[in-house]
């Protein structure tokens, strides 16, 4: 494999943002951090510096959540009409559209990821969110609802419900799909009327801060939406701290998940948790094997496997595993691995040094403790964070590999006698985001959908997502769904309003 050369021009705008010094977005205007300091992020297939970025810490944190309490409290966020705000989210997603190659580049530079894939996965999605986010604006209804007081007898009561923004909101978003992640949280919170702190990933901090610019473009007013960038330990963890923010949503590691839970447990905030995965992919001997090899394989290695739903244990029936296994490594073996920006590239590197460091360190484990490599395993080249498409066989249920989420491009194939085997071998795991079946009997198909412990099942597909469709997790892969009008949940409270009549 080689390292191509990128032919393509780097947009006139990405350029342009690359090199002016990234600042924090605080009360609608962008100011550096509060003790000046910066923090470089990196372009994946190069390990060199890409852009500085503003270094927030508990001090901009700290404004830019009063600004966020003055917009929700005081500012005219609350005063404008619900089809205003459709409006304005509406336009947000319009400009996002008219931005499209622009973001798609700078998503590439940053994160590593496929030009191609950015440009009909990660951006697209995004725009699509906030156009689905938008029409919720004016949904938003309570209800009302018939009481009978039996201490009262006679009275007559008028009761219903409203649901209200749930207030200041603090959202920690990690490296994977940076842009698709701020618009997953953006979209209902903004939807919902909330007011919002974001904290981008360290490792991707830019195509959130160029939405920032678009959203004041937009025209939504000045502290609706704040963006300071900074490490998790320091910004990320003032935020989940902050005695004014009504709301947590969090997504990345399971470990931090928990400490934000800690973090917000003082004083009660509302949180909710999109975590880490270790998902069952399941091909029954029916299966259509010509659509479901490549859809397993792609199922692990979308996105170099860095998806908390990567379909990273992949069980198949005894008689057709080794034809499985060959077509997957076969599959795994013609992906082109190179820099994002070549249009050839498959693949691109992981993230960041650390994240290549902790792949390769999952993939010595997994050896040593008497797992096989069919293909893969190894680093390539020696500049950028690549490694391998891997294949694994020979796991044993309590190995490192099968237990923990590696989140790259690594799969461990596992055989399996009957269904009655292979769900509660699927279930075995303290996580429970996604799984997936393969197979042509349809009531099979469904029977193994309603015993998997997981927020989402895909039937011969994976990786299926969609604005209108909730994606949350069971056990330790979180708390609450994003999308669909599950996730206007999270940005909600409910009110009664109880009025006697007589
Ligand atoms: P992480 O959980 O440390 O980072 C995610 C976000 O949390 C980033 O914005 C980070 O700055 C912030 N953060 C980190 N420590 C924090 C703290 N103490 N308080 C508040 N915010 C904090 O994830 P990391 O270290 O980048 O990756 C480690 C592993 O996490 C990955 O190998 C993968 O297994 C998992 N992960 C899962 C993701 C998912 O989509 N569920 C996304 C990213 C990582
Ligand atoms: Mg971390």
């Amino acid at each position: 494999m080689s390292l191509a050369t990128p032919e393509l021009r780097i947009d006139d705008r990405v350029n342009d943002f690359v090199t002016r010094p990234s600042k924090l977005l605080i009360d609608g205007h962008w100011v550096e951090a509060d003790s000046g300091k910066t923090f470089p992020t990196f372009n994946p297939a190069t390990g060199e510096i890409l852009a500085q970025v503003a270094e927030g810490e508990n001090t901009d944190i700290d404004k830019a959540v009063q600004a966020a309490r003055a917009a929700f409290d005081q500012g005219p966020w609350r005063r404008i009409t619900t089809s205003e705000r459709g409006k304005l989210i509406w336009k947000l997603a319009d400009l996002l559209e008219s931005h499209l190659e622009e973001f798609s580049q700078l998503e590439t530079l940053d994160n590593g990821k496929p030009l191609t894939v950015a440009r009909v996965a990660d951006v697209p999605l995004a725009i699509d969110l906030f156009r689905y986010m938008a029409g919720w604006t004016t949904k938003l209804e309570g209800t009302t609802i018939p009481i009978s007081v039996p201490f009262t007898p006679g009275a007559q009561y008028h009761a219903y419900t409203l649901r209200e923004p749930v207030g200041v909101v603090g959202q920690i978003i990690p490296w994977n799909f940076p842009l698709l992640m701020a618009a997953w949280k953006l979209g209902p919170a903004l939807a919902a009327g909330c007011t919002i702190v974001l904290k981008p990933a360290e490792q991707t901090p830019l195509s959130a801060l160029r939405l920032g610019e678009l959203i004041c473009e937009a025209g939504f007013p000045d502290g609706v939406v704040n963006i300071v960038t900074g490490y998790g330990e320091t910004a990320g963890a003032a935020l989940a701290a902050h005695p004014q923010v009504d709301k947590v949503a969090f997504t990345g590691s399971t470990e931090v998940g928990k400490m934000i839970l800690n973090a917000a447990s003082h004083d009660l905030k509302k949180v909710s948790l999109e975590l880490g995965g270790k998902s069952p992919n399941i091909v029954c001997h029916d299966a259509d094997l010509d659509i479901s090899i490549p859809g397993v394989a792609s199922g692990i290695f979308f996105n170099h496997g860095q998806c908390c739903c990567a379909g990273s244990r992949l069980f198949i029936e005894k008689d057709i595993f080794d034809v499985v296994v060959e077509g997957v490594a076969e599959q795994a073996k013609n992906i082109h691995i190179g820099p994002g920006l070549d249009p050839t590239t498959d693949m691109g590197p992981l993230v960041s040094d650390e994240q290549q460091q902790r792949v390769l360190e999952y993939l010595a484990a997994g050896l040593s403790e008497g797992a096989e490599t069919v293909v893969g395993g190894n680093k390539v080249g020696g500049q950028g964070y690549f490694v391998e498409p891997t294949v694994l066989v020979n796991t044993k249920p309590n190995m490192k590999v099968i237990k923990e989420e590696i989140f790259g491009p690594v799969v461990c194939a596992i055989p399996f006698q009957d269904i009655e085997e292979v769900i509660p071998a699927a279930n075995d795991s303290i996580y429970g985001l996604a799984s997936a079946v393969w197979t042509k009997d349809i009531s099979k198909a469904h029977r193994i959908a309603a015993e998997l412990r997981a927020g989402t099942v895909w039937i011969n597909c994976y990786n299926i997502f969609d604005a209108a469709l909730p994606f949350g997790g069971y056990k330790q892969s979180g708390w609450g769904r994003e999308m669909g009008h599950a996730a206007l949940e999270l940005y909600t409270e409910v009110k009664s309003v109880c009025a006697k009549l007589s």
